[in-house]
């Protein structure tokens, strides 16, 4: 009996031990604070150390450890970064912010929600401090707080001795409860995690470079895949869960099922028994995902250079059009994904053909659709659309990006229409900036835009849109009461991925509603799309200016089609129905 109890302490202590040595990597991760704001290691890559407290954030102990953690960060917050790490399920952002305010201290507490940093970093207790190189992603010290100066100094004089050893106050901590995975299996649980999560983009022929196609595909990417999940980086387009309106098919893995996945990459991806279930997935993709286009247009040809940097090019395509028609959808085939970066349609019409190209100078023209990566292909809701007047033709606004090699872009454009003209008309609008100047090395150059809702109308989709600058981005909306409402937080942006978020139910905006876009700009070289750090950005069209444009997709009630093809009848009953908001 007593023999076996030394047993169990003494494989405790080797776990301890054994797990998360100093200078083994932890590997990069990102996680939101709080305040919902994005947070990732190696962005602090310019700092000394990251050192993260792990708290429960509750008890007297957690208090006077916050306590000491946040005195010291005043004094250190030039070379260190200080993160609180929040791994108590029970604690939500609220009572995370109360119980900072309760002992008014200000520093970002890291919401592991899925307990993979805190387990990652072999945490057991609350109290535990771990100092790491951001730059590596390693583990330097475990420490506590009454440690943490000393370790601070050593760190400074380059003395810091490695040690694996968990300073003896911290072992005294409350214990953290982890959540129990259970044993996870790849066909039950992963196969379907991939499946709904990954597959749609990681299967041949499909825009990612690569295909989760069997076991053994995925066990060879297993790193990588556990790396660009615990930053967020994949699936691409996630926003913050906890604020805004329900969004329609929104990316991310659920907490249970990124605890699933790690764990199993770290089990070492065991393929278990059975047919290998993701091998006998079958995809049918069709060539246009919203099915047969009424017209299709092949994009003239595009030869791209192997290197360099391309202008915008602006190639016109004829649609012959004799009689007004209705869009009920666009949909883009890029002809190499590798190297087209973004197109923009613009319409011109043959009323503003002698103004200007049709283009309005602020870029955001009178579209009628667009592809950028990742961007889903436009499908006006509820009986809506968008006219192309009879005799209009097209201004293709196309990006490229040099991918190394020469290649010719053969893009093609499905238009889907409205047999009959639709009831309603689509409209877009913006909340955006265009006058700043963002200084070179500014790391959140804060930019406000607002779009003022003139008459009633019912909001359907948001897409924000920046350069390479583009750091997040979020949009609320001020009714004419007074109340304000969050409606959509994307706090990490990237733009290789242009997503546009429809809301599941689209929102009533009364006349005077106020659209506001919020967001931060980061020329700094931390930024690592930031193509020049040095200079200051101002807005403009290239992509080496900057853009501030939160885009809407909105139907103003009332707005119904209005074109001989529509009797007044029908335009009465689409008003009465609209019901006037
Ligand atoms: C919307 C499409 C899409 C979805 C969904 C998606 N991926 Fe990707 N993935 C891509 C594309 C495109 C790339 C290559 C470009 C890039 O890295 O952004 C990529 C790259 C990757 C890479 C390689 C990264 C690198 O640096 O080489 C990994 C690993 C990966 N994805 C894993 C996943 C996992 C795991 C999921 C699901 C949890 C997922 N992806 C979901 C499109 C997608």
């Amino acid at each position: 009996m007593k023999f076996a109890r030394i047993g169990f302490l003494l494989s405790l202590v080797l776990a301890l031990t054994n797990t998360a040595v100093a200078n083994e990597r932890i590997g990069d991760f990102a996680l939101l604070d709080d305040q919902g704001k994005f947070h990732q290691l190696s962005y602090y890559g310019d700092y000394q150390a990251v050192a993260v407290l792990v708290s429960g954030l509750s008890s007297q102990a957690d208090k006077e450890q916050l306590s000491a953690f946040a005195e010291l960060a005043a004094t250190r917050s030039d070379d260190v970064v200080f993160w609180v790490l929040n791994p108590n399920p029970e604690m939500d952002r609220e009572a995370v912010r109360a119980a900072l305010d309760s002992q008014q201290i200000d520093l970002p507490v890291l919401m592991d929600e899925s307990q993979l940093v805190a387990k990652s970093l072999s945490a057991r207790t609350f109290g535990e401090v771990f100092v790491l190189n951001p730059q590596a992603a390693t583990l330097m010290q475990r420490t506590s707080t009454d440690e943490l100066k000393t370790t601070l100094t050593a760190l400074d004089g380059g003395l810091l001795q490695v040690s694996s050893q968990t300073a003896s106050n911290a072992l005294t901590g409350e214990l953290i409860q982890y959540a129990n995975v259970g044993p996870v299996s790849y066909n039950a649980d992963i196969v379907p995690i991939l499946e709904r999560n990954c597959v749609s983009c990681h299967h041949d022929g499909a825009i990612a470079p690569w295909s989760m196609s069997s076991h053994a595909m995925v066990m060879g990417w297993s790193p990588m895949m556990k790396e660009v999940v615990m930053t967020k980086r994949m699936p691409p387009g996630q926003i913050d869960p906890h604020v805004g309106m329900p969004i329609k098919d929104v990316a991310g893995l659920s907490i249970e099922e990124k605890q699933k996945l790690i764990q199993w990459i770290e089990d070492g991806s065991p393929r278990g028994e059975g047919e290998d279930q993701l091998a006998t997935l079958k995809f049918d993709d069709p060539e246009f995902s919203l099915g047969e286009p009424d017209i299709v247009l092949d994009v003239a040809p595009q030869a791209i250079p192997a290197t360099g940097v391309i202008d915008y090019r602006y190639v016109p395509v004829e649609l012959n059009l004799d009689k007004d028609v209705w869009v009920s959808g666009i949909e883009f085939l890029p002809g190499d994904r590798q190297v087209l970066h973004h197109v923009i349609t613009y319409l011109q019409s043959p009323a503003d053909k002698t103004e200007n190209d049709g283009r309005d100078d602020d870029g955001t023209g009178l579209g009628i659709g667009g592809f950028a990566p990742g961007r889903q292909p436009d499908s006006f809701q509820d009986n809506s659309g968008r006219l192309i007047p009879a005799g209009s033709n097209l201004l293709l606004q196309m990006h490229y990006t040099t991918s190394g090699r020469e290649t010719v872009d053969a893009t093609r454009i499905g238009i889907f229409l409205h047999d009959e003209p639709p009831k309603y008309v689509m409209s877009g609008g913006v909340a955006g900036q265009r006058r700043f100047m963002i200084p070179p090395g500014a790391k959140e150059h804060k930019l406000r835009g607002e779009e003022l809702i003139e008459r009633d109308a019912y909001l359907y989709e948001m897409m924000p849109h920046m350069h390479f600058r583009g750091k997040y981005m979020s949009y609320s909306a001020e009714f004419p009461d007074g109340t304000t409402k969050t409606l959509l937080s994307v706090p990490k942006y990237d733009f290789n991925w242009q997503f546009k978020y429809e809301l599941e139910e689209p929102l009533f905006l009364p006349a005077g509603t106020k659209l506001i876009a919020e967001g931060a700009m980061d020329n700094s070289d931390r930024n690592l799309g930031n193509p020049d750090p040095t200079r200051p950005v101002f807005f403009g069209l290239q992509t080496m200016h900057e853009m501030f444009f939160g885009f809407t997709t909105i139907r103003y009630v009332g707005d119904v089609p209005k074109t001989q093809l529509v009797d007044q009848s029908t335009n009465d009953t689409a008003l009465e129905s609209a019901g006037g908001g």
